[in-house]
Formats: C-alpha cells, sequence, structure tokens
C-alpha cells in the first residue's frame, strides 16, 4: 500500500492528513489524526464515504459491476469453482491445491453433525417460529456448546471455530427447516457435497429414499458463491464491529445473522418474493412501477437498488441464469411469478425514474424464484443467505482479529441533545 497526503482546511485550521492507496479502488484520507488537530469528528451516517477498515478479501467496483474475490472475478469462480473452494479462497487468500482441497472437505465434512443436545434446545422454539430467529438463537448457543474454540487469541482454535460454523450452518439451517415443517430431523451425509448434504437434510425424510438432483445441487452450490462475500456490507461490519470488542466468534456470527434479517438486506429476497406474488400478474405492473416512484408512497421495488452497485449487479446476471436453469430443470413452463419478474425488469429497465437513478436488479430479485421452486419455503431464503455469508463473515472477522493494530470499533456522534441541566424534584414537575 503507497501513501501521500492530503491538506484540508477544517475550522481555520490547515490539516496535512495521509492518503493511503489502495491495490484498487479509490484511496482514503486517513482521518485518525483529525479530532486531536482540529477538536473535530467527522459526520458520515451510513457510511457513504468511509472506509472502516483495510482488507484483502473482497473488492467491489459498483460503477462498473465488478465483484473480484482475492482479485478473482465471481463470474469465474461461479462458472469453474465450487462453493468450497469459494470457502478456501475468502479464508485463505488463494485457490487450493488438489490436495488441500480435499483436505478442507475433508475437514469441513467431518464438522457437519451438531451436538446431540441442540436438538433439544431447538424444542423450546415455537414451531412457527421464522427460522431467522431461530438462527439468530442456535448459532449464539454454539458457544454453549463448543467451549474450546471461543479462545479468540489462539490462532488453532480461531480455526477450529471457523471450520466448525461453515460445517455446521447448513446442518442447524436445515434443522430449523424441518422443525418449522414438523418434520424429524436428518442428520449430514458425509459421502454427499456441501450443496447436496443441505438438499438431503432439508428434503429427504426416514420413510423413503431420497435422491439429489445433480442441476439443482450444482445451481444450490453457485448461489452459496453468490453470496458468499461481499465487502463491508452492514452485516460484515456488525460481525466486525462486534468481534472488535474481543467477543467469541459464534457470537459476532450471530449478531451478523441478526443484521443481515433485515428487509433492507438479506431480508430483500424474501420481501422480493412477496412482491412478485403481490403484484401477481403482468397487467398490475404499471400500478406498481408508479407506486416505487411516489414520494408519498413507501413503496419500493424489492430487489432493485444498491448502495454500491450503480450498474447491474454482476451476482444478478448469474442469478438470473441459474433461475432459467433451475425451472427448465424442474419442468416450470409458466412461473406467472418468473413473467412479472422478466417484465417487471425490462419496463424497470427502461423507466427514466430507475434509469436515472441507477437502480438495477440486485441479487435478491431472482434467488426468490430460483430457491421457491427448488422447494425452499419464502421464510428459509434469508436463512440460505446466511448459510452462505457466513465464510465471508469469518473470513473477515478473522482478518480483523490477526490485523496486529486492531482496535475497539468506537463511532463518536454528533449530540443535539440537551445541554448540561440540573434534576428537577418530581413534586416540582409541571
Ligand atoms: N424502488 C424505488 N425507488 C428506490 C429503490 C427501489 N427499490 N431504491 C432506491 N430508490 C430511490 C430512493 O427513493 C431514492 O430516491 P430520491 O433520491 O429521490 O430520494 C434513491 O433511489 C436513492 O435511494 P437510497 O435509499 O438513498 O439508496 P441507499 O443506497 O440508501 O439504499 C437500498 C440502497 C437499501 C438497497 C435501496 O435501494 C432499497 O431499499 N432497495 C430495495 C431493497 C433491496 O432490494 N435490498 C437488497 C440490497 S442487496 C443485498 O443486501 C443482498
Amino acid at each position: 500500500m503507497s501513501s501521500s497526503s492530503g491538506n484540508l482546511k477544517v475550522g481555520g485550521k490547515d490539516v496535512e492528513l495521509p492518503v493511503k492507496d489502495g491495490t484498487i479502488g479509490p484511496s482514503v484520507v486517513d482521518i485518525g489524526k483529525l479530532y486531536g488537530q482540529t477538536g473535530m469528528f467527522t459526520y458520515d451516517p451510513g457510511f457513504t464515504s468511509t472506509a472502516a477498515c483495510e482488507s484483502k478479501i473482497t473488492y467491489i467496483d459498483g460503477d462498473e459491476g465488478i465483484l473480484l474475490h482475492r482479485g478473482y472475478p465471481i463470474e469465474q469462480l461461479a462458472e469453474h469453482g465450487d462453493f468450497l473452494e469459494t470457502c478456501y479462497l475468502l479464508l485463505f487468500g488463494e485457490l487450493p491445491t488438489p490436495t488441500q482441497k480435499a483436505d478442507f472437505d475433508h475437514r469441513i465434512t467431518r464438522h457437519t453433525m451438531v451436538h446431540e443436545q441442540m436438538m433439544r434446545f431447538f424444542q423450546g422454539f415455537r414451531r412457527d417460529a421464522h427460522p431467522m430467529a431461530v438462527m439468530v438463537a442456535s448459532v449464539g448457543a454454539l458457544s454453549a456448546f463448543y467451549h474450546d474454540s471461543t479462545d479468540i487469541s489462539d490462532p488453532h482454535q480461531r480455526m477450529v471455530a471457523s471450520m466448525r460454523m461453515i460445517a455446521k450452518m447448513p446442518t442447524i439451517a436445515a434443522m430449523a427447516h424441518k422443525y418449522s415443517v414438523g418434520q424429524p430431523f436428518v442428520y449430514p451425509k458425509n459421502d454427499l457435497d456441501y450443496a447436496s448434504n443441505f438438499l438431503h437434510m432439508c428434503f429427504s425424510v426416514p420413510c423413503e429414499e431420497y435422491k439429489v438432483n445433480p442441476v439443482l445441487s450444482r445451481a444450490l452450490d453457485r448461489i452459496f458463491i453468490l453470496h458468499a462475500d461481499h465487502e463491508q456490507n452492514a452485516s460484515t461490519s456488525t460481525v466486525r464491529l462486534a468481534g472488535s470488542s474481543g467477543a467469541n466468534p459464534f457470537a459476532c456470527i450471530a449478531a451478523g445473522i441478526a443484521c443481515l434479517w433485515g428487509p433492507a438486506h438479506g431480508g430483500a429476497n424474501e420481501a422480493a418474493l412477496q412482491m412478485l406474488q403481490e403484484i401477481g400478474s403482468v397487467d398490475n405492473i404499471p400500478k406498481y412501477i408508479a407506486k416505487a416512484k411516489d414520494k408519498n408512497d413507501p413503496f419500493r421495488l424489492m430487489g432493485f437498488g444498491h448502495r454500491v452497485y450503480k450498474n447491474y449487479d454482476p451476482r444478478a446476471k448469474i442469478m438470473q441464469k441459474t433461475c432459467h436453469e433451475v425451472l427448465k430443470e424442474l419442468g416450470i413452463k409458466d412461473d406467472p411469478l418468473l413473467d412479472v419478474a422478466v417484465e417487471l425488469e425490462r419496463i424497470a429497465l427502461s423507466d427514466p425514474y430507475f434509469v436515472e437513478k441507477k437502480l438495477y436488479p440486485n441479487i435478491d430479485f431472482y434467488s426468490g424464484i430460483t430457491l421457491k421452486a427448488m422447494g425452499f419455503s419464502t421464510d428459509m431464503f434469508t436463512v440460505l443467505f446466511a448459510l452462505a455469508r457466513t465464510v465471508g463473515w469469518i473470513a473477515q472477522w478473522k482478518e480483523m482479529i490477526e490485523d496486529p493494530g486492531q482496535r475497539i470499533g468506537r463511532p463518536r456522534q454528533l449530540y443535539t441533545g440537551s445541554p448540561k441541566r440540573d434534576y428537577i424534584a418530581m413534586a416540582q414537575r409541571k
């Protein structure tokens, strides 16, 4: 990383601040000494101009629609690799050799079972609980089951916790699904690959043979790759902030899951499908486009727009292709939801409101239709997102913990409340 410096005039004072350059992307002004020199903080709610950390993991160019993991384009990883290979890349920085890949797959596969007492833990939930509520609680609870991997100062324990979470997340997610539909939990099967094993745990029942459809399993694996990491988004920043206090990794990932649940973030795939169902038919699209454009109407086109991408989300393109492959494999020719989605996308991409505001479909637009066709209930969509994003959260958490300059994250504020005033006794208050 090269660096220079820049001058800033703040409150009448000239301040010289270091400028740091990354390998690609915008440089940053290091404002760490600004308060000391001027007595002022910077103010950037929503972090639109603020880099919160230095990272070597993921790069996004939102204007060009580029997403790179450790330098490799997402399109190439999704086309040629599998999810566990992307996991290895995110965690260790390089693509694995055949031996490293075989060893990694083996280690993940050997960690897929969860502590048997977790089953009883599940029974405390209502059957109609949202599976994301179950995920937040059960992943947080892992720290109560795996004490031997919560010492974050020990690199071995950090690695064991990371492997455990990547391996156990599908098992816990499938348990959340099985619990909600009232079917018995299905144990993982070690002769199946990561995505096939997940399909097996979600959809097989003890009374009959379940054969994993390889087209669906490949599509699901690709969906996992597309969701694996996405730079310093809200949930990843949540994980980093939680981890900056030294909290154990299971607790940090539970915090990330809680953040991901929101409809402006991971919850958008569920919201996008609900919106397509509400629109119902191509004839109703103009009415909903008008609602989305109306400043006085809170309605937004779910699955459209992104804080960073001001061009087509590269993941959305792959997701759209995957969606068509899945529907073809399942023989779904006339899906009214797909018709609505295709037409909505066509209209929005040519409507001046969306064009001027650079609102393109994001990954969530087509993922809902695909997952629904595969047999997942709507409330499982964000769970699948959390499952796949776990590796990104862990890689980012690990990078932060291993940074020798790491300090607790502690933002400051612009205080606009009352100035100091004296306490008034209860009897004297009006
Ligand atoms: N439909 C209609 N108008 C929209 C939409 C939308 N989906 N998204 C943004 N706009 C408009 C806003 O009203 C605003 O208009 P204005 O400038 O006239 O006030 C302008 O575009 C900019 O929008 P902001 O909300 O300021 O953009 P921000 O970067 O804060 O929000 C977000 C990004 C949250 C993704 C937003 O586009 C949105 O709510 N989209 C729908 C939800 C969604 O799909 N989320 C998934 C994100 S991807 C992910 O997490 C995997």
